[in-house]
């Protein structure tokens, strides 16, 4: 019996695998609306194996785009964008979709990857960004101004509405963004955040306005919609969060009422390097599910069945999210489930690509 292919119930949502699409920004949206590609990435990933596709970073606030391409949920053009891409994502294929929502302070106002990944220039309609302290992400990064508190109110709404429109949409599942140097994680880092009022300083300051966004949030969406957070577990610095913290940020957030936590890493500087070895997060994701007692979620590095079952299977997480292996292999669930002797949802349409196909060959070895 596969533990990678055993059923998970996440709040109310049931789950038939272990296996999550991560969500992965596609820079490709136009003003925040997703279109074609979306439908046919989406599509696509709706057939992968995976039980549950989270949909890429999705802007609460237009100018919280990282790039012009970036996904938002601003705009009822936006809303309605989305939901047919995920209406139809959804009638094609056999996972359940979940989202990520997401403001990029201090990291907005960048090009697309393949345009440089850098600051946008004024040529290239650049516009100004805020982040919890006037600091650079990096060396010719924009300055962001210092977030007020009437911008903490505005932002807060934002991120209801936004979780508002993505139950209109039909999300099964809905992720706040607090990883990688964006927003929340900007004011949860020592390393960014370097205000002296209320929302800096002590741990418990520096995670007030996060909090405060994850209990609005949850008053909206019901109990039985799972509502979850991607963390950063460490920054990867002297001067950074460290495991202790990312367990103690999840505690906290488990307290607010969230279901879930994905343990992502680093982001926190342009320059801070975060490890590529296999499965780089585990660890970290073993001691949240440990101590925090969530259910836990981890990404990074996972490329092989085998490595993913074990993950599962030793108790390290709950569930796996794997990004570039599923752009690599659109049916990574598929062969993982053929890798492992497990049943995996496929559409009737493709049905005959199923275990009939490789009996022959098994018989052979
Ligand atoms: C093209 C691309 C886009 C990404 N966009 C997002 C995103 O929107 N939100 C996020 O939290 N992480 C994003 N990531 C990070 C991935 O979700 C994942 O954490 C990271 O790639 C490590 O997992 P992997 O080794 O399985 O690729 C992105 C990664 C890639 C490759």
């Amino acid at each position: 019996m596969s533990a990678l292919f055993s059923p998970i119930k996440l709040a109310g949502l049931e789950l038939p695998n272990r296996i999550v699409v991560a969500p992965m920004c596609q820079y490709s949206a136009d003003d925040g609306c997703a279109n074609d590609w979306h439908l046919m990435h989406l599509g696509m990933l709706a057939n992968s194996g995976a039980a549950l596709v989270v949909v890429e970073a999705t802007h609460v606030e237009r100018h919280g785009r990282i790039t012009h391409g970036c996904m938002g949920l601003y705009s009822d053009d936006n809303e309605a964008a989305l939901a047919r891409v995920v209406s139809s994502a959804r009638r094609a294929g056999t996972a359940k979709f979940g989202i990520q929502l997401a403001h990029a302070a201090r990291k907005a106002s960048s090009q697309r990857p393949w345009e440089g990944g850098r600051a946008l220039t004024p040529e290239q309609d650049a516009w100004p960004t805020m982040a919890a302290s006037p600091i650079a992400y990096g060396e010719n990064w924009h300055t962001p101004r210092e977030i007020t508190e009437d911008d903490m109110a505005r932002i807060r709404q934002a991120f209801v509405t936004a979780a508002e429109r993505s139950l209109r949409i039909g999300f099964d599942a809905i992720e706040l963004h607090m990883a990688h140097g964006y927003l929340a994680h900007g004011f949860m880092s020592p390393v960014s955040n370097k205000r002296t009022d209320q929302y800096g300083g002590s741990f418990e300051n520096r995670l007030r306005f996060p909090l405060s966004i994850a209990k609005a949030v949850r008053a909206v969406v019901p109990r039985h919609v799972p509502l979850g957070a991607r963390i950063t577990g460490s920054d990867w610095r002297a001067d950074g969060l460290t495991a202790d913290d990312g367990v103690a940020i999840a505690k906290t957030l488990k307290a607010e009422g969230l279901d879930f936590i994905c343990v992502s890493s680093g982001g926190v500087t342009a320059d801070t390097r975060t490890p590529t070895t296999p499965g780089y997060n585990v660890p970290i994701a073993a001691r949240v599910k440990k101590e925090a007692g969530i259910v836990t979620r981890t990404v990074g590095m996972i490329t092989e069945p085998a490595q993913a079952e074990a993950i599962i299977a030793n108790g390290e997480a709950d569930q796996v999210s794997l990004a570039r292996a599923f752009l690599d292999d659109p049916h990574w669930g598929w062969h993982a489930a053929k890798a492992l002797n497990a049943e995996v949802a496929r559409p009737v349409q493709y049905a005959r690509a199923g275990p009939k196909l490789w009996a022959p060959a098994a018989a052979k070895a």
